[in-house]
Formats: structure tokens, C-alpha cells, sequence
């Protein structure tokens, strides 16, 4: 039952509740019109700490596409956060004026303290460098439209690792699927956290962790690209020697299989050179529509609509 529940991290709904998130999501690209009105009276709040275009958007258009509205705010600049109001009482607040909300915020476990306050279902919308677990819902679901599977893969993933909230939620989610393999493609400095070998190891998944990309592309079933993230870093000089160790070009995409789906949770900065955006394996703008459409089932679980 998916009804009033949060989702905070990846692995917080399990395999038949995801299932039944990308059945729903699959539904609605096939008829959308049938969900244009779910929603009605229903208001989706906004809370974003911390820079967005897609997650933020993405959810205001899918509460309109539902037929419901959103309220809320996207810097902290413009909310009593900048007067010294605490995480706990802003979202004791809000909860009074939403049906749901999603929240972005810049600290680590803010969003699973944020729940214990919330009296109504509470999205982690990215928490610093550690989960976004709405982004790896449309990772999935642009895995499942385009390979028709979720399982017995082999995931590159690269770039940085380290500080990739994507990358650490997605593997945990596609662990959870049978026979899938990592690749993890980083420089030595931004590999994932140590609690994400470990996680790995105890489930006795294989991965392997590679510098070169060229050495290991044609191996992928998927490649997921990820920008260096600037914000994380605590120093400018680490951050320009890091940031265009890997751009994927289409002398690269030569050595990749035919089949190969190339995902981005954008936004790009230099990772991916735009000649590759013409490539039927570039599957990372159709990312961005599977983003709205996933958000749409989501909140219909969550408040209990379908
Ligand atoms: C990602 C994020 O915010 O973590 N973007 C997104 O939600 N689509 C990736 C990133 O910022 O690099």
C-alpha cells in the first residue's frame, strides 16, 4: 500500500511497489487524458532549499497535469528559512496547506527529519549529495521503456560518483533486479562512498571501478553520465582539474554497442558533447518527459488516487 507513505530514500518501496509506480506511469503514456482531472482540489507543495529546473518543474507540471495545483518556493531566500525558522516548523506549516509535498534541501537526512514532522506524505526531492530517489523512479522507467527490462544488465556510471546523489540512489534501485552489474567510470578521487562498495559487496553484486571509459563502453547495456557537481566541492582547484575528466563524444559512441541507452539526469555542463544528442541511443531528453510522467503515478499513489 502506497497510500500516505514517504519517499525518502531509493530503497524505501520494494520491488512490487516500484513495479506498480512504472505500471501506472506506462498507463498514462498510453492514455493521459484519463488522469487529467485525479487530481482535482489537491495541492502539491514545492519546497526547494537548493537550485532546480527539472524536479522542481517537473512535479508543478505533473500536479497540473493531474488537474491539481502547487504551492511553494524555490530558494530558501524567499521562505522564513532566511528569517532562522527551523526545517521542523516550516514543514509543520506547510503540511497544514498541502495535500503532499517535495522537498529539496541542501543537508544530508534532511528530508527523513522533514518527515517526522510532515502530517502528510513528504518527497525527498534530492538531500545534498546523498539519495533523490524521484530521479531514479525516472531513471527506471526510461530504463524499462527503452530496454523493456530492468534486470540482467550491465549500468556504467559516470563521472562524479562521489558526490552523485543520483548515482547512489539508482544503484540501490537496480540492485534490487536480478544478474545486474556496475561499471563504475570515475577518477580516483570521485569514486562512490565507501557505504555504497559495502552495500554492493554484501548483496554480492559485481562491480568493477574503471578510470577509462573507452576501456569498458562497449561492454555497457547502460551508460549514466553525471556532471561534476561544483556545489559539493570545498575546493575551486580540485573542482576545475576534475571537472572535464570524462566527455562523451561520438568517437566514443563508436565503441558502444548498438543498443546501448545513454542516460543524463541533466543538467549537462561538459560531459556529453551535444553531437551526441543526435544519437538514437541519447535517451536523455526522453528522460526528462519520463521525469513528469513518473512524478504523475507517484503522486497518485501517494495520496491514494489510484
Ligand atoms: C540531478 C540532481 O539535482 O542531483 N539533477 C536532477 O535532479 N535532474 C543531477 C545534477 O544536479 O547533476
Amino acid at each position: 500500500m502506497l497510500k500516505n507513505r514517504n519517499l525518502i530514500n531509493a530503497d524505501d518501496f520494494n520491488v512490487d511497489e516500484i513495479n506498480e509506480i512504472l505500471n501506472l506511469a506506462e498507463e498514462i503514456i498510453k492514455r493521459p487524458s484519463d488522469f487529467s482531472n485525479l487530481c482535482n482540489g489537491k495541492i502539491l507543495g514545492t519546497l526547494f532549499f537548493e537550485p532546480s529546473t527539472r524536479t522542481r518543474l517537473s512535479f508543478e507540471s505533473a500536479i497540473h497535469r493531474l488537474g491539481g495545483d502547487c504551492i511553494g518556493f524555490s530558494e530558501s531566500a524567499s521562505s522564513s528559512t532566511s528569517k532562522g525558522e527551523s526545517l521542523a516548523d516550516t514543514i509543520r506549516t506547510v503540511s497544514n496547506y498541502t495535500d503532499i509535498i517535495a522537498m529539496r534541501n541542501p543537508k544530508e537526512g534532511s528530508a527523513v527529519l522533514a518527515s517526522s514532522y510532515s502530517e502528510v506524505p513528504l518527497i525527498n526531492a534530492g538531500d545534498g549529495g546523498h539519495q533523490h530517489p524521484t530521479q531514479t523512479l525516472t531513471d527506471l522507467l526510461t530504463i524499462w521503456m527503452t530496454k523493456k527490462r530492468l534486470d540482467n544488465m550491465t549500468i556504467g556510471l559516470c563521472g562524479d560518483l562521489k558526490f552523485g546523489r543520483t548515482v547512489h540512489s539508482l544503484i540501490k534501485a537496480m540492485s534490487r533486479y536480478n544478474n545486474n552489474k556496475f561499471v563504475l567510470i570515475s577518477p580516483e578521487e570521485l569514486q562512490v562512498p565507501d557505504y555504497i562498495k559495502i552495500f554492493l559487496k554484501s548483496k554480492n553484486i559485481e562491480f568493477k571501478e574503471v578510470e577509462k571509459m573507452e576501456d569498458v563502453i562497449g561492454e555497457l547495456d547502460v551508460l549514466y553520465m553525471t556532471r561534476v557537481q561544483k556545489e559539493r566541492f570545498f575546493n575551486e582547484a580540485d573542482y576545475v582539474r576534475l571537472k572535464d575528466s570524462y566527455i562523451l563524444d561520438n568517437n566514443k559512441m563508436k565503441l558502444a554497442t548498438e543498443d546501448l541507452a545513454v542516460l543524463h539526469p541533466l543538467p549537462r555542463v561538459n560531459e556529453i558533447a551535444t553531437e551526441v544528442d543526435s544519437d538514437p541511443r541519447a535517451v536523455y531528453f526522453k528522460q526528462v518527459r519520463y521525469g513528469v510522467i513518473v512524478r504523475m503515478a507517484l503522486i497518485l499513489k501517494l495520496l491514494g488516487v489510484r
